[in-house]
Order: structure tokens, then C-alpha cells, then sequence
């Protein structure tokens, strides 16, 4: 399977995880491509007339996105533990949990969309200002229930893993980690795995 990458998109690191975690890893062959939201890249049209990775290839030639297509796709593929809780409480737990985490992300990549693309006469300080504040208020949700994820390994902790990854790696002096300590807490032992290692942004 052909998945379209680039090293610094979170959500390519989310479906990354999951293969790692799942032991799909060695099935998946990155490709990457110049990616930028004003410059089409016919390849990845080609797979997805969204131009938006990560996009999958099947060795069929089906294309399947966005992350969360990929991912529950990918959890279709192994025996192990499920990513994607069949049912019940679970379930609902998790998918909202990606759903917050996803959020966050959008909030933060449209806000570095606008301060590192976008010509500096067109920024929109309060626009900005807008998206940070999502993702704060996000933040302080989780904080809220991180006392609750312990050794939980699912989709939804594994979006918000990579959804904290991303502020660390763009927006390092945010300070996230001062206002929500229990959230702090959990991610020193989850960005540990390997799965998250070796899936580092660069
Ligand atoms: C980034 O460089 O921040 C980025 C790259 C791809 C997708 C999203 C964000």
C-alpha cells in the first residue's frame, strides 16, 4: 500500500501509529510529494481530488482518505487489539476523543497556515488569535479527563498524542504543559512509545 506523506503532517503521524502499533508498518511505503494548498500536485490529485495527505493506495488501486478513513481502515488489517472500539461506551469515548484531538489540529495548522504561508499584508492577527484560542479551549477539556486515559491505547489517545505533538513542534512556546499538568503527565509516557518515536516530526 502507497501512502502520500510528508514528515510534518500529524495527520500522517496519526495513520503512521496505527500501523506501528498494529504491526502494519512494513506494508506501508511513504511517498512523498511537495505539498502546498496553493500549488496542486497532480500525483496526489490523482489519489485525492481533495489534495490533502495522507491519501492510501490499495495495491488495487482504491484510494481511501482522510486519517480516520485510513486508520479504521488499517484496523480492518490485523488481529491484534482493536484501534477503533467495537461498541458500547468505548467507542463513543474514542471517536470523540480523535474528533477533539482532529480539532485541535485543524485550529492549529489553519493558524501556521496564516502566519508562516500566507503574504504578511494579508495576515488576520484575530483570526489567529481565533484558531489558538479552539485549540486552548481544547486543551483544557482534556486536561479535564486526562486523569482518566492511564494505559489506554486507542484511537482517540493516539489523535491526541499526535495532536500534542504538533503544538510541541510548531508552537513550542505555547506553555501548554503549565496549564494542563495532567495532560503533561500522560504524554511524557505516551510520546515514549515507539510507535511515537519513531514517527517524530521533522
Ligand atoms: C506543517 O508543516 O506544519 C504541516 C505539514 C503538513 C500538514 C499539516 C501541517
Amino acid at each position: 500500500m502507497k501512502l502520500h506523506a510528508s514528515p510534518a503532517s500529524p495527520y500522517v503521524r496519526k495513520v503512521r501509529v496505527v500501523a506501528v502499533e498494529t504491526g502494519l508498518a512494513d506494508r506501508l511505503e511513504l511517498v512523498a510529494g511537495e505539498l502546498s494548498p496553493v500549488k496542486p500536485n497532480a500525483t496526489l490529485n490523482a489519489s485525492n481530488p481533495l489534495g490533502k495527505i495522507p491519501a492510501l493506495v490499495l495495491d488495487d488501486g482504491t484510494a481511501l482518505y482522510d486519517s480516520r478513513v485510513i486508520c479504521e481502515y488499517l484496523d480492518t488489517l490485523h488481529a491484534g487489539s482493536r484501534m477503533f472500539p467495537g461498541s458500547g461506551a468505548a467507542r463513543w469515548t474514542a471517536l470523540r476523543r480523535q474528533a477533539l484531538a482532529d480539532g485541535i489540529l485543524d485550529a492549529a495548522v489553519s493558524a501556521r497556515y496564516e502566519t508562516a504561508l500566507r503574504p504578511e499584508a494579508l495576515r488576520w492577527a484575530d483570526w489567529v488569535e481565533g484558531q489558538r484560542g479552539k485549540f486552548r479551549r481544547a486543551l483544557d477539556a482534556l486536561e479535564t479527563e486526562a486523569g482518566n486515559f492511564d494505559e489506554t491505547l486507542d484511537i482517540g489517545t493516539i489523535a491526541i498524542g499526535c495532536a500534542l505533538g504538533y503544538l510541541d513542534f510548531r508552537y513550542p512556546d505555547d506553555g501548554w504543559r503549565g496549564r494542563c499538568p495532567e495532560l503533561a503527565k500522560w504524554f511524557d509516557g505516551f510520546a515514549a512509545r515507539p510507535s511515537m518515536k519513531s514517527t517524530a516530526p521533522s
